[in-house]
């Protein structure tokens, strides 16, 4: 099923002009050109500001500049995520889910966790800043630039213990697989939902290979939902988006047991918040919500 809103010539004119802006680059000297870019920083959370201010040791008054110039380099010259243009990634999501007090503990018992997708790696920091070794901590993506931006964003390059990890997640020949079977618990926000549902079945495989064979062993994050399951039209003309309500989801970690012979225990809910109106576009269709997830081997 494809579902496009809020008609399907309106959503592809959107489609079609952000595409372009994607493929000249033009949002490098006119960020605002796309829908989802937010030039000011209005409401950072105390949580974050205490962690800026505490974990990174920036001045008070330095704060917001310090964050909104980094993030700016970040979307002009890395790539213009939404979860950068809209400032998502100042959630921290890790601390918000069900699970994180029991993440929290884990690491610092020692188990290893992974942020996959870790864009700026910020839930690595939450975790980190509330006191989990980092020496226990991993964090993989697509585009090393993140990683090296997310030093001087955070400014602990002198004593983070992060090992960083630079892979596509769908080659099975990375560099990941020095991580086979080690992690405990691996961390996915915003993630799967970079891939169509095939795409994502392939990245859940490639997750139960990095997990500790175990049960207990724990994927979390949150990925784009809706009530009704389905297809969405990715910017890019030919590609889709897969955006799962909780049966799809458990559906899919079902498909993904049998075909691995293991056993999952799926736990996920749908947020309240309306993404569309964060993303101000109508490439993402109203009603649009985080699906936040703990899904746990048996
Ligand atoms: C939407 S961002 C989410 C980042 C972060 N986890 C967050 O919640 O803010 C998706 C991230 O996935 C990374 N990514 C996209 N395709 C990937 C792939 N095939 N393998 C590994 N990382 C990929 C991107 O570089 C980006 O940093």
């Amino acid at each position: 099923m494809s579902q496009a809103a809020p008609s399907d010539a309106a959503h592809e004119k959107e489609r079609s002009a952000v595409e372009q802006i994607f493929a000249n680059k033009s949002y490098v000297d006119n960020p605002e050109l796309l829908p989802w870019y937010m030039k000011d920083l209005d409401n950072l959370k105390p949580a974050a500001r205490d962690l800026f201010e505490n974990y990174s040791k920036v001045p008070s008054n330095e704060v917001i500049p310090h964050i909104t110039k980094v993030r700016d380099q970040a979307f002009k010259t890395v790539f213009p995520y939404p979860c950068l243009g809209n400032w998502g990634f100042l959630d921290f999501s890790i601390g918000e889910s069900q699970a994180y007090d029991e993440v929290l503990g884990r690491v610092k018992n020692g188990e290893k966790l992974l942020d996959l997708g870790c864009c700026m790696g910020q839930d690595i920091r939450k975790i980190v800043s509330d006191g989990a070794p980092s020496e226990n901590t991993y964090a993989s993506d697509l585009k090393q630039e993140f990683w090296d931006i997310s030093l001087d964003l955070f400014l602990d390059k002198s004593t983070l213990k992060t090992t960083f990890i630079q892979a596509d997640v769908l080659d099975d020949d990375s560099k990941l697989a020095q991580l086979d079977a080690k992690i405990n618990i691996i961390y996915a926000s915003s993630f799967f939902h970079v891939f169509d549902y095939e795409g994502q079945v392939q990245v859940a495989k490639r997750v139960v290979k990095l997990l500790k064979p175990e049960s207990g062993s724990l994927v979390l994050g949150r990925s784009g939902g809706k009530g009704e399951a389905g297809d969405f039209t990715h910017v890019k003309k030919d590609l889709k988006s897969y955006w799962h309500n909780a049966e799809s989801w458990t559906k899919l970690w079902e498909r993904v047991g049998e075909e691995t012979g293991t056993q999952w225990k799926v736990d996920a809910f749908l947020g309240d918040e309306d993404l569309a109106k964060r993303m101000r576009s109508n490439l993402v269709p109203a009603g649009t919500r985080f699906l936040t997830f703990v899904v746990r081997r048996v």
